[in-house]
């Protein structure tokens, strides 16, 4: 099990993210190859075998699964052919807790292997397609502008594992972000331009203290399975969770805020607050916040609200309330 975690071997078993837009970006690309660095079980060409494909190349750290040997996270060697692949998810964090292999990321600002794997498969120089956690359009990787597109995936094509992807398309032009489109599925959302003037940094304005045992404002940071129950701030008393018991210095999900706010104003503060983060969902399609695992029970990819919006969104509320 450690040198699956290690290795990131969760294998591409169902060809969900292999969109129509994926596949035309692949068959635009006039490549005959289909190079993965990558190659696990060869999950990916399957699923391009069954579009007509046949001439494929692959490599692999793991001498069991047949491929020609090669640390691509160190190098890829340059070849013929468009780079499909799936690569090792591993953040650093998950791998320093679990007393993993941490020589990847020495020299890096990159925190999780996959942002690693990208920036070689780009080195390689071809044009490419990758299938990433969804996190990744909320990452620091620095080229996002020679991306074509990004294609948010909702199906989980995985089977031992469940994690939010997303499919990346390369073909290597630097580019203005209005040029790069967001997609979920077949649809288009939004362009990577519009996505970036909607992120809300906190200005640290006002005083507010998150996880706050004292804390008279709620909020619930994760949308639960049930479509009703979405991620909402609220007085504490509303919720049915036991505060006293379960919140942490580290708590996420659930938490108690403590803002400065008089007794009076309160109910209208949370309303503009959820009417401000109403907004922010749908302007955004919702991929300004944190994908979160498993999908409510309508199919909707669930997300989480991190602190640092959270905080941004609390600010702006306070400066309308108190005005
Ligand atoms: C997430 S799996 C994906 C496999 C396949 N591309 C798919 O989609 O099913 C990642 C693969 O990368 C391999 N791998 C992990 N680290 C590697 C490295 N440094 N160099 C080359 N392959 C590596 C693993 O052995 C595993 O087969």
């Amino acid at each position: 099990m450690k040198e699956k975690v290690e290795r990131g071997q969760f294998y591409t078993v169902e060809d969900y993210w292999l969109t129509d837009r994926v596949l035309k970006f692949i068959k635009d690309s006039g490549e005959k190859t289909i190079y993965d660095p990558f190659a696990g079980t060869g999950e990916i060409f399957s699923a391009l075998r069954e579009k007509g494909y046949s001439s494929f190349f692959g490599l692999d750290v793991d001498e069991e699964l047949g491929w020609e040997i090669n640390d691509s996270l160190v190098n890829i060697p340059k070849k013929e052919g468009i780079i499909v692949t799936n690569p090792p998810y591993l953040a650093k964090q998950s791998a320093s807790r679990k007393g993993l292999n941490l020589d990847y990321f020495k020299g890096t600002t990159y925190d999780d292997l996959y942002l690693i794997a990208i920036e070689r498969v780009l080195e390689a120089g071809n044009k490419s397609v990758l299938i990433v956690p969804e996190s990744f359009i909320n990452s620091n990787f620095k080229d996002k502008d020679r991306l074509s597109s990004i294609t948010i995936i909702e199906e989980n094509p995985f089977v031992d594992t469940e994690c939010p992807v997303c499919v990346l398309s390369f073909d290597g032009r630097k580019k203005g972000f209005s040029e790069i489109g967001i997609y979920k599925g077949e649809n288009y959302l939004l362009n990577l331009e519009e996505l970036e003037k909607m992120r809300l940094t906190p200005k640290r304005s006002v005083k507010i203290k998150f996880n706050d045992i004292d804390g008279w404002l709620a909020l619930r940071a994760v949308d639960s399975t049930d479509p009703k129950r979405k991620i909402s701030f609220s007085f504490r008393e509303e919720l049915d969770y036991d505060f006293n018991k379960r919140l942490k210095v580290s708590s996420r999900h659930m938490t108690l805020i403590d803002i400065k706010v008089d007794e009076e104003l309160r109910e209208a503060f949370i309303e503009k607050a959820n009417k401000r983060l109403e907004e922010i969902r749908e302007k955004s399609n919702d991929v300004l916040l944190t994908p979160f695992k498993g999908n409510r029970k309508d199919g909707v990819r669930r997300r989480r609200l991190d602190f640092k919006t959270a905080r941004a969104i609390l600010e702006e509320t306070y400066r309308e309330v108190l005005k």
